[in-house]
């Protein structure tokens, strides 16, 4: 391990060196290529951000100038209706979907500048859909996400952070069942056990409650407040307010591929400009056990 001229700690990747291409692109390049390892950010500085982020596919514009930045210690919330842009947002910040105008910053440098791996060692991402239909089984499943750090010393810490990240999403007793057998929610919670293993500091959710049950919405919100009182930092997508004002420090709220509103969940979720937003009468109500406030559709009494 060295310590690179920007002051990342870097190190040799064996796993990028050892096979015979690597070797024959070290021999052309006369060099050995480096992952800059992630450092640990202070509370408060931004681990990754979107300005002025547009985005048309097909034709269609689905993000228009929406700029959201995520801070280390914080569980930044995504929030909106259908369609609104919140996972192509994600797909903007992870550079599956190039955007046609604005930038995305991982660690204050451009997305561009970093290596895959770079960016697996930081960021960890749920994807909203999970297409996996080989009969893999969920133990095969969370150990993926140590990939990143294959060859690195972290490899020494791969059995306990599965064997953590497997507890976490209560998923331990189904390690052995293959994935594909699994029930919707059940495969939701290692599709997030795979994340977590991963060990990154930015953890990029979309939708992953939107399977579960009571008990276990509850749990994947309380891993991500832990993340983020652990240093880390959380963007995740959800659709239950009442959740996203448990839970966030932060939320956006989008629609129509635009930010409508970004601050404390108490200050953007209020029952007039969700009621716009999702064109639909919302109630915010205080809670009568002093907690965050409960967020429901308006309902008549009788039918
Ligand atoms: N390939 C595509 N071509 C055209 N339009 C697309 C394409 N992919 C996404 N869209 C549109 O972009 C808009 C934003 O989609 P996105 O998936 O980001 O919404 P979302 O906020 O995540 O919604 P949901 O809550 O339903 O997951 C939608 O209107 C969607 O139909
Ligand atoms: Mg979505």
């Amino acid at each position: 391990m060295s310590r690179g001229t920007s002051g990342i700690v870097e190190l040799e990747s064996r796993h990028e060196g050892s096979s015979f291409w690597s070797s024959l692109r070290t021999a052309v390049t006369g060099r050995r290529r480096t992952s800059r390892l992630p450092g640990t950010p202070e509370p408060g500085t931004v681990v990754t951000e979107a300005r002025g982020a547009t985005l048309s596919l097909d034709g269609t514009p689905v993000l228009r100038d929406v700029s959201v930045a995520v801070r280390a210690g914080e569980v930044r919330a995504l929030l909106g209706p259908n369609g609104a842009g919140k996972s192509s947002l994600l797909g903007a910040l992870t550079g599956d979907l190039p955007l046609d105008g604005g930038s995305v910053l991982v660690d204050g440098a451009p997305l561009g500048s970093w290596t895959a791996t770079e960016l697996a060692m930081r960021r960890a991402v749920l994807m909203q859909q999970i297409h996996l239909s080989f009969p893999f089984t969920s133990l095969d499943v969370v150990q993926m996400g140590r990939a990143p750090w294959r060859g690195t010393p972290l490899e020494e810490t791969d059995d306990q952070a599965v064997a953590d990240s497997l507890a976490a999403t209560d998923v331990s007793h189904l390690a052995d069942r293959h994935f594909p057998s699994l029930s919707g929610g059940e495969k939701a919670r290692v599709a997030l056990a795979r994340v977590l293993a991963q060990r990154t500091g930015l953890l990029m959710l979309d939708e992953p409650t939107a399977a579960l049950d009571l008990k276990h919405q509850e749990l994947v919100l309380q891993i991500a407040r832990r993340h983020a009182a652990a240093g880390g930092a959380v963007v995740v997508v959800v659709h239950d307010l009442g959740l996203a004002s448990a839970y966030a420090d932060q939320v956006t709220l989008m629609a129509r591929g635009r930010v409508v509103a970004d601050g404390a969940p108490a200050e953007v979720l209020t029952a007039e400009r969700l009621s716009e937003v999702y064109d639909y009468p919302v109630e915010v109500v205080e809670h009568p056990g002093g907690g965050a406030p409960i967020i429901l559709p308006a309902r008549a009494l009788s039918h």
